[in-house]
């Protein structure tokens, strides 16, 4: 299988190309290689590798900087992933793209479905979810994987950011009430890998017909807030004592984007459907701060 691979040194995009090794040729883009900035660009570059998949996990993730450059993250995140399907389709290629938790409004008090109404309060939403819709507009054969709240070893990411203020202060306000799940990067790659994996064994072709397309939510197992967040963070790193973790609302760090204030979202389709079982985001945190040099 050739899989067409962007946003290779993304959180996401790193840990899929060592995930997705054992299915199949990647080939692997960086920002150089393929830019969704300039959506014009891409179908030459798709039409040459003719992919049997592409895994789109380039974005524009800046939640709070696209509040001030709208029309980049409305091209990067909302118009080149249609660009993509429709090139996709082309060739018969299938698509799997990620969004995000931050699609909703946060009015939920149960996990948010897939079919749950859409209705985001900031411009990375907005622009996700007219990736989405894009995208279902113009490829049959995709699989939409919307995650959440997630980190890695690399990047820039909410743990690395606890772990370096715990450097330098004995105290971090962090805020205690915006409810979601935090999410390894490794975790999401290899739960499409498994998607994948499973497409692929079903199938006779090499290339992968999604026999259900469209939107999933995978993120990891259990809800947390921020503030449990940080705290775990420290606890399994060590680095407890000595900073002191204070839970403050959201309205006393204010940010340019707003944020949903509940997010969690319901694995039952993923598990449903692919029999995939996402692992506990307390499980998932420890393994990934296990697997630190
Ligand atoms: N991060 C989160 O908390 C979160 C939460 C929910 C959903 N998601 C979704 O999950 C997916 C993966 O996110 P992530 O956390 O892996 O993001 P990330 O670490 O910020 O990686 C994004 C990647 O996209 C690339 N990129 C940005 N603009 C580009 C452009 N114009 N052309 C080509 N590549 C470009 C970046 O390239 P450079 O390396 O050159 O900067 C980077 O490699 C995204 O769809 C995101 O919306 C993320």
């Amino acid at each position: 299988m050739k899989i067409l691979l962007t946003g290779k040194n993304g959180q996401v995009g790193w840990e899929l190309n060592c995930s997705l090794s054992r299915l199949g040729t990647i080939f692997a883009m960086g920002r150089n290689d393929m830019d969704l900035s300039k959506p014009e660009t891409l179908g030459p570059v798709i039409q040459e590798i003719r992919p049997d998949i592409i895994i789109n996990a380039a974005a524009y993730t800046a939640v709070d900087k696209a509040e001030s450059d709208p029309e980049l993250a409305m091209i990067v995140n909302g118009i080149a992933p249609g660009v993509i399907a429709e090139e996709a389709e082309k060739i018969g290629a299938g698509m799997i793209h990620y969004s995000t938790d931050y699609v909703f409004d946060g009015k939920a008090t149960s996990p948010y479905k897939e079919e749950d109404a859409t209705c985001p309060l900031s411009i990375y939403g907005k622009s996700k979810l007219a990736g989405e819709k894009a995208i279902v507009q113009a490829s049959k054969n995709h699989i939409i994987l919307r995650t959440s709240w997630v980190y890695g070893l690399r990047g820039s990411n909410f743990l690395l950011t606890v772990q370096k203020l715990s450097q330098t202060r004995n105290q971090i306000k962090i805020v205690d009430d915006q409810t979601g799940a935090p999410t390894w990067a490794k975790s999401i790659a290899d739960g499409t890998a498994h998607i994948l994996e499973q497409r692929l064994k079903e199938g006779k072709a090499k290339s992968p017909i999604f026999a259900h397309p469209g939107i999933f939510h995978m993120s990891c197992g259990g809800k947390t807030n921020w503030f449990g967040f940080a705290n775990k963070i420290l606890e399994i790193s060590n680095l407890s004592e000595g900073t002191e973790v204070i839970p403050i609302p959201t309205i006393e760090y204010p940010t340019p984007a707003f944020r949903p204030k509940y997010s969690l979202l319901s694995n039952r389709k993923l598990k449903q459907v692919f029999h995939h079982e996402m692992p506990k985001w307390q499980d998932a945190l420890q393994e990934c701060l296990s697997s630190a040099p």
